[in-house]
Parts: structure tokens; C-alpha cells; sequence
């Protein structure tokens, strides 16, 4: 083991090194952007305003020139100008629940069991793959990711285990424990509401087996067969500020305290979730992804995790299975392939002989709940947010007419929203900035000129919507070949605010007016997150009165998760679900109508 770390050690960080930085994009031409994006979701008068704020900031010897110099300046002191301020900015300092605002959900496709026994068993095994996975990581052997031919930045592998964020009365933080000088060996399995330390490597450093794990797990479920435990994860639901003080309050004894950092120490937490309301085949899918997303409720499974926890494992009784994570310190992408891993894993013949050496019983957390802790866990029941998700199948053949599907897609979402609603809204895409070192994600504005131009004439049967369509999905192409290369807008104008306030400058007006706030409130917040299983992301809407989107187009077929807020009168999730089929399934059609050669 030692000599293998000898031989690896180092291949990351050369990588590593050999990765571009973050450019600074030209002022100019992010305010050129900025303008031209603002023109199909806010007003002509508004747009008008904007542009003579541009030009104010824009002025010689001015403000802008000032803070785009000082952004320049961080760039060339730091590894990545912008990363640090976008985890602070979007995640730490964001106030709202984790759960179903910021932390995804995925939801695999069902399993092959559907009693105790067989959750014990998949469980088992789950876990030897993430192990085997993790493997990987220790031994820095993880295989290069490309996008578009280019290598990416692999730093978000080396973040999303063994870590946890930290609750804090203003502002949260994130701990990673895989880079102390003892790094944790255990995970933390809950069952019945109530926490327990696994440790998952032999004395001589070998992984347990699935067979070893098997064997752990069902102590586990035996020593906590009774549901009457206080839910003290349904904590970790709460509005940030409120679990802050909660927090502090649940530490202050000896033995919660130990318990907290047991859990914040481990490897990952798998959950092993007791049954969800028995659904037909046919919605079992939205079930799953409620489960993932959220736990189904205070009276189901939202007790029953640790939302501040990285990496959190879910399988039920019934062949349900996925993940939740907390979105801090990484995208999607590299969870789904460390997903993969462990689905094909789990899909081997068992191989390996286990020691036959007795295993110390898996230790359970104890936690003291005094009245004012029970108090904070009532409040944390009553808060939980609903979300209505809807998973379907799709088809598509974008590619075989020489369209992006990517493109393709978002097209069909934004038709979908113009036909709900009559306007184009703010649209949120995320682009993926790892082809630099340390990199994290962008916006891809989809409402654009062409998509707007294209949305409009869709149902007037006197315009050639052919032609507009392609336009529009070709822009929406460049805006993704734009933004992934780091020429985005979005990022550059918050650094630009960013640097503002760190200079003790006055924030620009142009960052401060009605159209700024009405280009950054995005009513659909989408991202694609695709993967090799045959699984669905899942994430709530941004805004109060917007959807979440996200898809995974497959070969033949496309998963998509739509949430929108049940408290919200003017949203609908399964209305927009079936806009996007129609709008797809109208999409194709008007492709197969008209002949190649306009094309
Ligand atoms: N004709 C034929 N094929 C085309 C095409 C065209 N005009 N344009 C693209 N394609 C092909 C591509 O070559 C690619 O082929 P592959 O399947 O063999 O790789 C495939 O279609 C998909 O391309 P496209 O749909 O354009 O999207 P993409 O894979 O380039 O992804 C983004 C686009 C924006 C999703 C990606 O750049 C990205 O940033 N991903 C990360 C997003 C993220 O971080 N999400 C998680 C947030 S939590």
C-alpha cells in the first residue's frame, strides 16, 4: 500500500500544474454581453438605463477600469481568482435550507430487492465500491476528464469525501478531514434515525468486504430496531441561520459534541431508510427522487440524514436508491462518476475471501437531547419544504440533424416556459470552468436574442421557424463554447462587485439597479448532468416562484427532474414537464418536416 503511495504521490499535483488559470475576460466585452443578454427578459426602458450605466462604469479613469485592474492583479497572485469568492458567495454565505435549495438529490434506477435483507446486502456492497473508488483517490490514479478535448481540473475528486460543512451563525465553512495526518477510516451508517460509527478498514489497512460490511450492517439494524429516536438530522433541514444557533447549542455537551464530529469526520454517511409510501411503477421514479431530495418529510426519512454531510448514501427497504450531497465543495459530474463506479461494482460477482477475524461491534452515537434541543428539532419538523419532482423519458435525435443536444434541449425548455407564461425569464445554466485549475461553473444564459426570436414565431404558423430554430440553438452552442473557455458574463461581473467591496469601494450602480436583480432572478435553473447509469439529478428551484431543471440525456432517451415550490400558485412542475415533452416531441417534428437540404 505504502509503495503504491510512493509511486502515485505527486501525479495529481502535476496535473495539476499543468492546467491554464482563469482568465479575466475584457470589461469591454462583458458589458457589450451583459446588455445584449438583458434584451429578451427585461424591459426596452430598463435595457435603455443599463446601457448609460455601462457607459459610466465604463468611462475612462473610472470605476470599472479600477476594479477590472484589481481583478487582474488577484488573478496573477492566486491559483484561481474567482473559486473562492463563488463557494463563498453561492454556498457558505447563502441562508436558505441546504436541502432542496442548494444540495442535489440522485436517484438510480431501482434495485434488485425489496426486504431487509436485501437493503443489508446492496448496502454492503454499495460501500466496498465507494471504498474501491476511494482507492483511486488515495493512490491519485483516477483517470484524467476531458471536455471538448481538453483536460479537466480533477480537485473536486479530492473534496467530497471525508469532508462536512460546518454550520455558523452568519457564514458556514467546510472541513475536509481526508488531509489531516489521521485521516478518518470509519463512515457513519443511520438507521432508524439514530447514528453509528463503522470503521471499514482491517488493522493491516485493507478494506472490509462486502461480506464483513454484511455482517456489520445487520448489527447495526438490530441495535436500532425502535423508530421512537429523536430525528436529530432533521437539525441539519433548517435555515442556516437557525441551525447555526442550534448548533451551538447542541455541542455545548461533551457527548453531542463527540457524536457531531464523528459524523463530520467520516468517510461518507450512508443512510438505510425505512419504507416510503407505496407508489404504482409508473411515479415510483418522482417517489425516489423526493426520497433523494429530501427525505419525503419529517414523518418519513428526513430525520434520518445528516444534510451537512458531503456525501450522504441513501438505499431503502423497497430497492430505492441514490444520494443527496452538499453542493459546497463540488459539481454533479464528479459525484455521478464515483456513482458509476460503485453501480457497476455493485453489479460484479463477489470475489474476495474475507478475514476470518471478529469485528468490534459498529459504536452507536449518543446524543443528549435536552429541552431546548428538543425544541430546535420541533421547529426543524415543522420547516421542511416540499417540492413536487417529476422524472420522464424523453426522445431525442439532435445529433443526427447536426444540432448540440445541449443546445437542443434548452431550446425546448425555453419554448416550454414562453407557451406556460408568454415571456422569456431569466435562465441559469451551468457551464463547467475545470478546463482551468480549480475550477467550479459559469452561467450560460439560454434566453438569448435568438432563443427569444425563435420561442416567438414557434406557434405563428406564418414564420420559418426552421431557420430560427438553428440559429437558436447555434447561439445557445457559442454562449456554452463562451462560457466553458472562461469569456462568461456572469462570473466576471460578481468578481467585479466582489473586488468592489474587498477594496472598500462602492459597488458599481450597474450591479445595483432593477435590471441587474431581474437578470440574476432566475425563474428556470437548469444544468445538465449526465452519466454513464441510467440515474437523475435533482434539485429544487433558485427562486420562489421558479423551477429547477435538470437532465441527463441518455443514447435514446432523456431523464429530466422538474421541482417547483407546491407553496407557489403560479408554478407547476408537472405542467412544465409536459411543456417540455410537448415542446420537444414538436421540436422533432418540425425537423422531420422539413427536408435536409434547407437544413
Ligand atoms: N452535431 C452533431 N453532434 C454534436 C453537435 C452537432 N452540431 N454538437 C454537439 N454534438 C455532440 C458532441 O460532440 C457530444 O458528443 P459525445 O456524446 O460523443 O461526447 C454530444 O453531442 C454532446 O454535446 P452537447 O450536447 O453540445 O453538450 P456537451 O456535452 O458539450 O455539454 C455542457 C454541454 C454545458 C453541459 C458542458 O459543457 C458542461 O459545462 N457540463 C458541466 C455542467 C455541470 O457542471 N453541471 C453540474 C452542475 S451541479
Amino acid at each position: 500500500m505504502s509503495f503504491l503511495l510512493f509511486l502515485f504521490a505527486g501525479r495529481y499535483l502535476t496535473h495539476q500544474k499543468g492546467l491554464p488559470c482563469l482568465p479575466v475576460p475584457p470589461l469591454q466585452q462583458t458589458c457589450e454581453r451583459y446588455l445584449a443578454a438583458l434584451e429578451p427578459i427585461v424591459e426596452a426602458d430598463e435595457v435603455k438605463r443599463t446601457k448609460g450605466l455601462l457607459e459610466e462604469f465604463q468611462r475612462a479613469g473610472g470605476l470599472g477600469e479600477r476594479l477590472q485592474r484589481g481583478l487582474e492583479k488577484r488573478a496573477s497572485k492566486t491559483e484561481n481568482w474567482l473559486s473562492q469568492w463563488w463557494v463563498q458567495v453561492a454556498y457558505l454565505d447563502y441562508r436558505l435550507p441546504v436541502v432542496v435549495h442548494s444540495s442535489p438529490g440522485l436517484v438510480l434506477p431501482r434495485m434488485n430487492f425489496s426486504d431487509k435483507k436485501g437493503q443489508i446486502r446492496f448496502a454492503a456492497k454499495l460501500i466496498a465500491g465507494v471504498l474501491d473508488f476511494k482507492t483511486m483517490i488515495d493512490n491519485e490514479t483516477l483517470p484524467v476528464e476531458y471536455l471538448g478535448g481538453k483536460p479537466l481540473c480533477m480537485n473536486q475528486y479530492y473534496e467530497v469525501l471525508s469532508s462536512c460543512r460546518i454550520p455558523g451563525l452568519k457564514r458556514d465553512s467546510v472541513v475536509n478531514h481526508a488531509k489531516s495526518s489521521r485521516p478518518p477510516k470509519h463512515i457513519t451508517i443511520v438507521h432508524n434515525f439514530q447514528f453509528f460509527v463503522l470503521d471499514v478498514y482491517n488493522s493491516d489497512g485493507t478494506p472490509l468486504t462486502a461480506d464483513q460490511l454484511c455482517i456489520q450492517l445487520e448489527r447495526i439494524c438490530n441495535a436500532s430496531t425502535n423508530s421512537n429516536s429523536e430525528p436529530v438530522g432533521i437539525l441539519t433541514t433548517q435555515h442556516r441561520d437557525s441551525w447555526g444557533k442550534a448548533y451551538l447549542n447542541l455541542i455545548k455537551d461533551k457527548t453531542n459534541k463527540e457524536s457531531v464530529l464523528a459524523i463530520q469526520r467520516s468517510i461518507f454517511t450512508l443512510c438505510l431508510d425505512g419504507a416510503m409510501p407505496r407508489v404504482s411503477n409508473e411515479l415510483y421514479r418522482s417517489c425516489a427522487a423526493i426520497q433523494m431530495l429530501h427525505g419525503g418529510g419529517s414523518q418519513w426519512n428526513s430525520g434520518n440524514r445528516w444534510f451537512d454531510k458531503t456525501l450522504q448514501f441513501i438505499v431503502g427497504e423497497d430497492g430505492a436508491c441514490g444520494a443527496n450531497y452538499e453542493h459546497a465543495p463540488a459539481e454533479g459530474p464528479p459525484i455521478v462518476a464515483l456513482i458509476d463506479h460503485v453501480v457497476e461494482y455493485t453489479r460484479k460477482p463477489e470475489m474476495v475471501r474475507s478475514p476470518m477475524v471478529p469485528l468490534p461491534m459498529p459504536r452507536k452515537l449518543d446524543f443528549h437531547i435536552t429541552p431546548d434541543i428538543k425544541k430546535d428539532i420541533e421547529e426543524a419538523k415543522n420547516s421542511m419544504n416540499t417540492v413536487m419532482v417529476f422524472g420522464h423519458f424523453g426522445k431525442n435525435f439532435p445529433k443526427a440533424h447536426k444540432m448540440s443536444p445541449d443546445a437542443f434541449i434548452q431550446m425546448a425548455l425555453q419554448l416550454a416556459y414562453y407557451r406556460m407564461y408568454q415571456h422569456c425569464c431569466a435562465t441559469y445554466e451551468s457551464a463547467s470552468l475545470r478546463m482551468f485549475r480549480l475550477g467550479r461553473t459559469d452561467t450560460i444564459r439560454s434566453a438569448s436574442r435568438a432563443s427569444a426570436a425563435f420561442v416567438r414565431a414557434f406557434d405563428d404558423a406564418s414564420k420559418q421557424k426552421v431557420d430560427l430554430m438553428e440559429k437558436a440553438v447555434k447561439a445557445h452552442r457559442s454562449y456554452t463554447n463562451m462560457a466553458i473557455s472562461g469569456q462568461a458574463i456572469d462570473r466576471h461581473l460578481l468578481g467585479l462587485k466582489m473586488q468592489a467591496v474587498e477594496e472598500n469601494l462602492s459597488v458599481p450602480d450597474v450591479l445595483k439597479d432593477a435590471a441587474y436583480t431581474k437578470a440574476l432572478h432566475y425563474r428556470l435553473s437548469t444544468s445538465q448532468v449526465p452519466s454513464q447509469t441510467d440515474c437523475v439529478m435533482c434539485f429544487g428551484p433558485v427562486v420562489p416562484n421558479g423551477y429547477g431543471v435538470c437532465y441527463n440525456p441518455m443514447n435514446d432517451h432523456i431523464n429530466f427532474a422538474v421541482s417547483a415550490f407546491n407553496s407557489c400558485k403560479e408554478t407547476s412542475a408537472a405542467q412544465l414537464a409536459q411543456a417540455v415533452v410537448d415542446a420537444l416531441l414538436d421540436m422533432r417534428t418540425l425537423l422531420e418536416q422539413t427536408p435536409r437540404a434547407k437544413l
